[in-house]
């Protein structure tokens, strides 16, 4: 199976890519692609901009990537309880495209924060919202107080908990 991979955040010491690493780890049999939003990164979304020039070329390579692959895994960061505008803008775009953004692929949702919310907040908006944009979400889980619960030199999850919540939430892509 062809997994793609992306933490929902442009930053170079994203947290949720860390995660996204580490539940990479628990699929050994997939094929996982752990993308970099940073390498689709676009003006700020703009009508005038949309008509002037048209629909940046890599919100089709963003959307081809998700084409090519058979599921999603995606750790979104929460700025404020809502998406980064990083990913917001490369949503906005690649919808301006197809508003089918997910393809009608499953996808696994995760999110993590330095705080006890663990990024609930977007992370529930991007469950709710999904279907709307094609996605088919088969599990969430938001991973609370990031530092307290992952070795970042280890690249591990260390609460054994956490651990088994997050292999019961990639199961589906295990099962299929
Ligand atoms: C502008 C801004 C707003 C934030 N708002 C939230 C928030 O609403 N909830 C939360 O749990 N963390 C919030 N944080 C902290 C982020 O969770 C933290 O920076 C985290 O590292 C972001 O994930 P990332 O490292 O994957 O980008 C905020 C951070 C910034 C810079």
């Amino acid at each position: 199976m062809k997994v793609l991979a992306f933490a929902a955040s442009n930053s170079r010491k994203s947290i949720n890519k860390d995660l996204i690493r580490y539940a990479s780890t628990l699929l050994p049999d997939s094929d996982v692609e752990i993308i970099d939003i940073n390498d689709y990164e676009m003006p700020l979304y703009s009508s005038d901009l949309e008509e002037a020039h048209g629909i940046p070329e890599a919100a089709s390579r963003f959307l081809d990537k998700i084409a090519a692959a058979d599921a999603l895994v995606i750790s979104y960061a929460e700025h404020n309880g809502n998406y980064t505008v990083a990913y917001k803008n490369l949503f906005d775009w690649a919808s301006r495209k197809n508003q089918e953004v997910y393809q009608s692929k499953p996808i696994i949702m995760l999110s993590t924060s330095p705080g006890a919310g663990g990024a609930q907040s977007v992370l529930s908006l991007a469950v709710e919202s999904a279907h709307f944009f094609a996605g088919k979400v088969m599990a969430s889980l938001s991973i609370p107080e990031f530092y307290k619960n992952f070795d970042r030199d280890e690249g591990v999850l260390t609460n054994p908990e956490l651990v088994a919540k997050l292999e019961e939430t990639l199961s589906p892509l295990l099962q299929a």
